[in-house]
């Protein structure tokens, strides 16, 4: 008897884990493309897409031939020269070049192309973060009007409010899951790296202060008329939620920002001195990144991954997606054991349509819509969410993690924490976040869309840090069915 209990509690401990195991291991083949190599200064930012290009012949031909199911990717920074100017590609240190975030987009070159000379063209507006996705798919749209109707190409979306932490984290979508892509050439990174080489000073945990991108002088803010630079920032303020409004956090609006994304865009250096060109002087080293991709030819079965939902961003709210950034005040009086780490919380819809047609966190108001609220009560329009990651930021050893909550129930469905390096080897750099641990669900967790999430993030409030983020990278699959519970319960 004891044994037979002793070899169930066995059996169910191999099954879990063997659960796991499977939904971690990337499936299919593997191709890798580097992008083209990004010339930095020291101290300069280059925030924008990169130019496409071709993926490597063999894939094009299989992607000819039946839709490509992506089953997963790996992403990593990568430097093209050592000390000596000798031609390499390795990985490069993050206290080096450090990786704010980045996206990427994969499907067709005869797309892809106009739409990175209109986006890298457009004044003020490199894309950020995750409605890079829905920009993409608008701009198609727009573009193919009026032409004889083709049947519409999927493409493979990936990134958005992902960072440096993502070079340690496995994105596995559960077996059976895929992002789908039809005849597929060519891939577009959105790349937002900051070159920090050779700059000395260092916070106490160990990571350059520069990451958090310092608003220098050479920043011309206009208050009369909310510009940097004469240019309004890529991300609009003004949408934090409540609290945050009340704490006045800095980051929430433009009158009382300090720093952060908003004096990070494209071209400018987060080290004093470039309104007089002086800083054009001054070292360069190339910089880029390389995606590894995992595929195989979709199956009849295979269920589509939609590119990030837009929610979730813990500075918004129920209207709001979010204002992408914020601030960590010091609070902290650590001699009666306060252990400093404080809690930032907020709720939001799981995957609400944004107003503007364009969303995702940092983009605008989420809307629920009478007829959407029909569907969704009517058990049509329920997605399965299969894979969740956090996304926090270095802040020193600030990120204490991030917890994604049913909220009606206070079900956690995925904590995230944060690795930190140890270091001086890429991947694992003392001072920075390395890795993030990511949720994949074998079991996918079916919900409506309309479900209000709680999102909690912890931050350590010894130090202050500014232009943080506290995001969520959640990937959904539509159900295709009417959800019956649903119906019978109403
Ligand atoms: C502010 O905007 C107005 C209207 O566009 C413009 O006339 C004015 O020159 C701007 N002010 C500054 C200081 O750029
Ligand atoms: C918060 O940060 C301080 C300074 O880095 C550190 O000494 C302290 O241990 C941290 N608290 C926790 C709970 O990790
Ligand atoms: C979003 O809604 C808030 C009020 O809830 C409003 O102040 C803000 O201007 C809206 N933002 C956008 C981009 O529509």
């Amino acid at each position: 008897m004891m044994m037979m209990m002793m070899m169930i509690a066995l059996l169910a401990l191999l099954f879990t884990s063997h659960t796991y195991a499977l939904a971690t291991k990337f499936r299919g083949k593997p191709f890798a493309v580097t992008s083209r190599p990004v010339a930095l200064h020291t101290g300069e930012v280059f925030n924008k897409f990169g130019h496409p290009q071709y993926l490597p012949r063999h894939v094009i031909k299989d992607a000819a031939k039946k839709p490509i199911a992506v089953t997963g990717y790996k992403a990593d920074v990568v430097e093209f020269e050592d000390a000596t100017g000798k031609k390499i590609k390795q990985s490069a240190p993050l206290y080096d070049c450090y990786l704010h975030h980045y996206g990427a987009i994969v499907g067709r070159m005869e797309d892809l192309l106009p739409f990175y000379h209109q986006m890298n063209g457009r004044l003020g507006a490199t894309m950020p973060m995750s409605h890079i996705h829905a920009e993409f798919e608008q701009f198609v749209s727009n573009t193919k009007k009026g032409k004889h109707s083709t049947k519409k190409k999927r493409v493979a979306s990936i990134g958005g409010g992902s960072g440096a932490e993502e070079r340690g984290t496995p994105h596995v979508y559960p077996p059976g899951f895929a992002q789908m892509a039809d005849d597929i050439d060519a891939i577009m990174p959105l790349m937002h790296l900051i070159n920090t080489k050779g700059t000395e000073t260092v916070t106490p945990a160990g990571n350059s202060p520069l990451l958090e991108c310092p608003c220098t002088s050479s920043r011309q803010f206009n208050y009369a008329n909310q510009t940097i630079d004469g240019k309004l920032p890529n991300i609009p303020f003004g949408q934090c939620n409540a609290q945050m409004q009340v704490d006045a956090n800095p980051s929430c609006a433009f009158d009382t920002y300090i720093q952060g994304y908003r004096c990070c865009e494209d071209g400018v250096f987060v080290i004093p001195g470039d309104e007089h060109g002086d800083l054009l002087n001054s070292e360069v080293s190339h910089y880029g990144m390389k995606f590894t991709f995992f595929y195989e030819h979709a199956k009849s079965n295979t269920r589509a991954l939609r590119a990030p939902v837009g929610c979730c961003d813990v500075t918004g709210d129920l209207e709001n997606f979010g204002n992408i950034e914020h601030d960590i005040t010091p609070a902290c009086d650590d001699t009666n054991g306060d252990t400093c780490v404080r809690k930032f919380v907020t709720r939001q819809y799981l995957d609400i349509p944004p107003k503007s047609g364009i969303g995702g966190f940092g983009y605008g108001n989420a809307t629920l819509t009478p007829s959407d609220k029909r569907a969704i009560d009517a058990g049509k329009k329920w997605v399965d969410l299969v894979y969740a990651v956090g996304h926090q930021h270095v802040g020193g050893d600030a990120a204490h993690g991030i917890r994604l909550i049913r909220d009606a129930t206070d079900e956690v469905l995925c904590t995230s924490l944060p690795k930190y390096g140890s270091g001086t080897a890429a991947g694992d750099e003392r001072g920075y976040v390395t890795g993030i641990k990511p949720c994949i669900f074998a079991e996918p967790i079916r919900m409506r869309s309309d479900e209000v999430v709680r999102i909690e993030s912890f931050y350590n409030t010894t130090y202050e840090h500014f232009g943080v983020m506290s995001l969520w990278i959640l990937q959904v699959a539509d159900v295709e069915e009417t959800v019956e519970e649903v119906i019978t319960a109403a």
